[in-house]
C-alpha cells in the first residue's frame, strides 16, 4: 500500500457500515451461479475486516441479509443461511484471535434454533475483544427496527412525554453502538435499501464502483480518503470534530 496514499487519511471514521452489493453481477460476469458470488462475498469479509482494523476503524457493520431478502428464491435464501453458518465455523476463531468482537442486529430468532445458537455462541466467545467490533446485520430491516423499538417502548409503558431521540436509540438493535460515520454501498448502486434508517441521518455516503467481492483493501483506502475530504456539519455550519 502506497505510503503517500495512507498519508491522505486525515480522519478515520469510528464506524463504517457497508451494503455489500454486486455479488450477483460479479457471478454473472464469470458465468457462475449467484451463490458463487455470495460465497466470494463472504470470503471478502475477512479481507475487509482486517483492512478496516489496520486503518483504525473501531466498528464495522455488514448488511448481509435484509428483512426483504426472504423474497429471493428459496435456494438463494438457504444458501445465504449456509454461508453465515460456514462463516462462523471457519472464521470466528481467527477473528477472535485478532481481537474482533462480534455483534448482531436484526431478528436472530428468525434464523432457526441451530443458527441462532451458533451466532449467540460466537457473540459470547468474543464479547471482551477490543480491536474492532464487527456487526452483522442479518435478518435486519431499518423500518422493522423502528417498529420493534416502538412496540418495546409501548410494552414497557413509556409515557409519551419521555420519548426522545436518546430513548429511541436505546431501544434500537444498535443500542450502545455509535451511529455510522460512513456508509458504503458497493457496485455503484445509490440506494439506502432499508439500512440503518434511524442511525444514518448524518452519515457520509460513498458509492464505489467495485462489486462487493472485488472491494479490497485498496478500494477501502480510496473510500476512506474520500471520507477524509468530506466536511461534516451535522446541520450546523462547521464540522464539530475539526474544532477540537
Ligand atoms: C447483494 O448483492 C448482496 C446480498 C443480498 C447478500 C450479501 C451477503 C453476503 C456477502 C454473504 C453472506 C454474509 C455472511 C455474513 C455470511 P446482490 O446479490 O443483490 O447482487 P446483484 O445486485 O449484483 O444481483
Amino acid at each position: 500500500m502506497e505510503a503517500h496514499k495512507i498519508s491522505e487519511l486525515t480522519k478515520i471514521p469510528l464506524h463504517v457500515a457497508i451494503i455489500m452489493d454486486g455479488n450477483g453481477r460479479w457471478a454473472a460476469q464469470r458465468g457462475l451461479p449467484r451463490l458463487a458470488g455470495h460465497r466470494a462475498g463472504t470470503e471478502n469479509l475477512r479481507t475487509v475486516i482486517s483492512a478496516a482494523a489496520d486503518f483504525g476503524v473501531k466498528y464495522i457493520t455488514f448488511y448481509a441479509f435484509s428483512t426483504e431478502n426472504w423474497k429471493r428464491p428459496e435456494d438463494e435464501v438457504k444458501g445465504l443461511m449456509r454461508l453465515l453458518s460456514e462463516f462462523i465455523d471457519r472464521e470466528m476463531i481467527k477473528l477472535h484471535k485478532q481481537g474482533a468482537r462480534l455483534l448482531h442486529i436484526g431478528h436472530l430468532e428468525g434464523l432457526g434454533p441451530t443458527l441462532e445458537k451458533k451466532v449467540r455462541d460466537a457473540i459470547e466467545l468474543t464479547k471482551d475483544n477490543k480491536t474492532i467490533t464487527v456487526i452483522l446485520a442479518f435478518n435486519y430491516g431499518g423500518r422493522d427496527e423502528i417498529i420493534t423499538a416502538i412496540k418495546q417502548m409501548l410494552s414497557e409503558g413509556v409515557p409519551a412525554d419521555e420519548v426522545n431521540e436518546d430513548l429511541i436509540s436505546k431501544h434500537m438493535f444498535t443500542a450502545g453502538i455509535p451511529d455510522p460515520d460512513l456508509v458504503i454501498r458497493t457496485s455503484g448502486e445509490q440506494r439506502t435499501s432499508n439500512f440503518l434508517v434511524w442511525q444514518s441521518v448524518y452519515s457520509e455516503w460513498a458509492f464505489p464502483k467495485a462489486y462487493w467481492p472485488d472491494f479490497n483493501k485498496e478500494a477501502l483506502l480510496e473510500t476512506l480518503i474520500e471520507y477524509s475530504q468530506r466536511d461534516r456539519r451535522f446541520g450546523g455550519l462547521t464540522d464539530p470534530k475539526k474544532q477540537e
